[in-house]
């Protein structure tokens, strides 16, 4: 008996032991499938990662697959980021109901966000990041309770915030869904996630207001919701959650007044972004209270008022960009925010551009922070000089003062800024000569001196300059030659332009050694001679601008191996000769100006088949002959013929005598000046804003159109994007 009973004993406990194994079996078998699946799905593995997810090894050993060690065989976590694998995210994962955590970030996914992931009841972090998902977000997401993070960033979704994400996920710490060109509104539930630590919203298509709920995020940290199309004000609620460190609302269309109370809770705060909206008033003074800033933005709305000298408790400040607004200062008192920027000794990044500061620029600006990399003061009105002191300034990579009243020298220690790679003092009233120092300054890729009162020559020491891209010293009192020994050794300039100026003398034939020269504007000064074949070695030229000189002699008809030539203005000089055939390789030629000259000849009829060319000149000159009747000849507003008696034929809107073999003089004349006089005016007045066209095609423009940066400048870290 009692060996029975010993022996049903053993056998149900062989029984029970041997159903563990089984639920243990099939659980793993289970695990070990739906793995299967997802590496089912997975159609691009360049890395070859999913090769050992073969036979030879126990699934739980795969590579990226990890198990728990309580629960064997059961897999907790898959973490397969950065491998460039490709396919769509099989819904077989949801299979793996032991899994709390998915990484598969930084791939090439696409296809849809599995909903069945919404069973996942374990699950607490979730990061599709960086892959190319599309569809919506499954709102079955919000089922998985146990979520902390869940970043699905940098994804082509579409849809909207599904609301209930805001209903359940309670411990949900991340919640970041940048660049994922989702939709709609940002639900006002989201300021039910009392876990929130990161809020990242931006670059989507989101609409509607900043709710007053969110104000409840008492443990937000990151709250970046920039470059959306959200409108209303900022709840000043949002500014009472005293853990936030990073605000960006930039690039949105939001208005208001910041509370004057703005920065009394706000001591953990480091970054403040809101540039780029319609935001108003002014700058509370409260904001000296965020002590720990080290990025204010606020560029590009509509602040005004002084800007308060708040920012001497900042030590951490490193950008200030106040540009594009509408701050003003009239007296050294308005000017006391500079001083109250002398504490801080990291600033490297200061814009003050495009406002509309008067006064007189206080000469403590130069004792700003050693470390000043960026010093943006552009599109002012104030006056006063350029501090000697800027010499202490040894970081500058640029300093761009252009467009406002200052008078006096460059100081000659400006030449101590070494780091310096653009610099922009255009159009003020600076005179003096261009201090021979500047060729000190070896890593300058810009210089911008145009629309000032300098005189005397192009210092020598300039042909140090190697990495010269951009040369603007037009409209000054420049005279002398222009020296091919210096210009010549300039290799890297793309834009030359001494236009306005008093330059004599011939061109210099080393004026070829420029390869890159693309702008080459000597127009409005003295020079002589023949206008020199060499000319043709600057194979990329595109714009060449040789008006109102004193040139003779012959067009060289090797101009013609420009082939990239666009615009083209030789007009208010003596040259004589006729149009080379050469030009007929112009191809992409836009403009012609050849007028005022002595030239003669037959109107060449290549001109007819210039597909981009709107608008020839060849006013008051000598041609003769029959006027071809196709391309820029059938549109008479862009055509200046005017003073050239002997032409014939063309369009009768053209009013010309029809050709005969004999020439007779015509009364049309007049008749043509009547139409011609006001094209040509406008066509003039054109012609000086194309120079600010040149830049916008050719380059890239920051806020204002003559901002102009070579891309040797692009590594800084700058302003430009306002959004984070
Ligand atoms: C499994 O993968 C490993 C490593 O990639 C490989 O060496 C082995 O040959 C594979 N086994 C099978 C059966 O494919
Ligand atoms: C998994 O790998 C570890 C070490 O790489 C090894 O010790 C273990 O035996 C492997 N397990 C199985 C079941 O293959
Ligand atoms: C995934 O693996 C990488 C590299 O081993 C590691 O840095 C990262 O922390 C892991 N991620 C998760 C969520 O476990
Ligand atoms: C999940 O597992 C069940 C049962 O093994 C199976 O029927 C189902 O097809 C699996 N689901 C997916 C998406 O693979
Ligand atoms: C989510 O939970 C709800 C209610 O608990 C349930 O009806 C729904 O089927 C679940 N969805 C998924 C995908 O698990
Ligand atoms: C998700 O992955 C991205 C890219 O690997 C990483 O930058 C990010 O920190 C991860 N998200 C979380 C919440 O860890
Ligand atoms: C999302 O995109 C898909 C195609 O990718 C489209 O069929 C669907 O209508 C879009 N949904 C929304 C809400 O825009
Ligand atoms: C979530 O927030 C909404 C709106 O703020 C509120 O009406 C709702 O009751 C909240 N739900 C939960 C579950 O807290
Ligand atoms: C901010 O908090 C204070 C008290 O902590 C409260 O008096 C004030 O009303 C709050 N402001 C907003 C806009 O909620
Ligand atoms: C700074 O904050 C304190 C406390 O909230 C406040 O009393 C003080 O007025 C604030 N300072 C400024 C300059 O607003
Ligand atoms: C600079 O910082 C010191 C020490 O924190 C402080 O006493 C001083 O008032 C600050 N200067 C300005 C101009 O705010
Ligand atoms: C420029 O360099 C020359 C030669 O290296 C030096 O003598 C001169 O002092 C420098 N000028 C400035 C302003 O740094």
């Amino acid at each position: 008996m009692s060996t029975v009973m010993g022996f049903s004993h053993l056998l149900f406990f062989y029984l029970v032991l041997c159903s563990m194994a089984i639920t243990l079996l099939a659980h793993e078998t289970d695990d070990r499938l739906a793995l299967l699946g997802f590496k089912n799905g997975v159609t691009s593995d360049p890395s070859g990662t999913l090769d050992s997810w073969n036979d030879t090894f126990y699934f739980c050993n795969w590579t990226g697959v990890s198990c728990s060690h309580k629960h064997k065989g059961r897999v907790i976590a898959i973490n397969l980021s950065m491998l460039g694998l490709g396919g769509f995210i099989s819904p077989s994962i949801a299979n793996l109901s032991f899994l709390n955590s998915i990484e598969l970030s930084l791939n090439e996914f696409s296809g849809e966000i599995p909903p069945e992931f919404g069973s996942l009841h374990r699950l607490q972090y979730l990061n599709l990041s960086f892959n190319a998902l599309h569809g919506i977000i499954p709102v079955s997401l919000a089922n998985c309770s146990q979520l902390r993070f869940l970043h699905l960033s940098s994804n082509q979704l579409n849809g909207s915030i599904p609301v209930a994400l805001g209903g359940t996920l309670d411990k949900l710490k991340v919640l970041a869904l940048s660049k994922t060109s989702l939709t709609g509104v940002i639900p006002s539930s989201i300021g039910n996630l009392s876990s929130l630590v990161q809020l990242s919203l931006m670059s989507n298509n989101l609409q509607g207001i900043i709710s007053e709920e969110l104000g409840r995020l008492s443990n937000l940290v990151r709250f970046q919701v920039a470059d959306n199309s959200l409108h209303g004000t900022i709840p000043s609620v949002l500014f009472n959650i005293s853990s936030i460190e990073y605000i960006s609302v930039a690039v949105n269309q939001l208005h208001g007044r910041l509370p004057s109370s703005l920065g009394n809770k706000l001591s953990k705060l480091t970054s403040f972004r809101i540039g780029g909206n319609k935001f108003n008033g002014i700058i509370p003074v409260s904001l000296s209270n965020a002590s720990l800033l080290e990025m204010i933005d606020f560029p590009n709305n509509q602040f005004s008022g002084t800007v308060p000298p708040i920012f001497g408790g900042m030590h951490g400040l490193y950008s200030l960009n106040l540009e594009m607004n509408q701050f003003q200062a009239n007296d050294a008192r308005d000017w006391s925010f500079i001083d109250s920027l002398m504490n801080c000794s990291n600033l490297q990044l200061l814009s003050i551009s495009v406002n509309d500061l008067g006064g007189v620029l206080p000469l403590s600006v130069a004792n700003l922070s050693k470390e000043m990399m960026v010093l943006y003061m552009d599109y002012n009105h104030f006056s006063g000089i350029i501090p000697h002191g800027i010499a202490n300034l040894i970081s500058l990579n640029i300093l761009q003062l252009s467009d406002n009243q200052l008078t006096g020298q460059v100081p000659e220690h400006i030449g101590k800024l070494t780091m310096l790679q653009s610099l922009g003092l255009d159009d003020n009233k600076l005179t003096g000569y261009i201090p021979s120092s500047i060729g000190n300054l070896t890593l300058l890729s810009s210089i911008f001196l145009s629309g000032n009162r300098f005189e005397g020559t192009i210092p020598p020491t300039m042909k140090a300059l190697k990495r010269l891209a951009i040369l603007s010293l037009s409209s000054n009192r420049l005279s002398g030659r222009m020296a091919g020994e210096i210009l010549g050794q300039l290799f890297s300039l793309f834009f030359l332009d001494l236009a306005n100026n008093s330059f004599s003398g011939t061109i210099p034939t080393e004026i070829g050694s420029l390869i890159n020269l693309q702008y080459l504007l000597l127009n409005g000064n003295g020079l002589t001679g023949e206008i020199p074949g060499t000319i043709s070695a600057c194979a990329v030229l595109e714009n060449l601008d040789f008006q109102g000189n004193l040139f003779i002699g012959s067009i060289p008809s090797s101009l013609g191996k420009l082939k990239g030539l666009k615009n083209l203005d030789l007009s208010d000089n003596s040259l004589s000769g006729g149009i080379p055939s050469s030009f007929g390789n112009f191809k992409f030629l836009e403009t012609l100006r050849l007028s005022n000259n002595n030239l003669s000849g037959s109107v060449p009829k290549f001109l007819q088949d210039f597909k981009y060319l709107y608008f020839l000149d060849l006013s008051y000159n000598h041609f003769h002959g029959e006027l071809p009747v196709k391309g820029v000849f059938t549109n008479s507003s862009a055509l200046v013929l005017i003073g050239n008696i002997e032409l014939c034929g063309g369009l009768p809107q053209l009013h010309l005598p029809v050709c005969l073999k004999s020439h007779h003089k015509t009364s049309r004349g007049s008749l043509i000046l009547k139409i011609v006089i006001p094209i040509v005016s406008f066509y003039r007045a054109f012609s000086c804003s194309y120079y600010f066209l040149f830049l916008v095609s050719a380059t890239r423009i920051k806020n204002k159109n003559k901002r102009f940066h070579h891309p040797c400048l692009f590594h800084m870290k700058s302003f430009e994007s306002h959004i984070q």
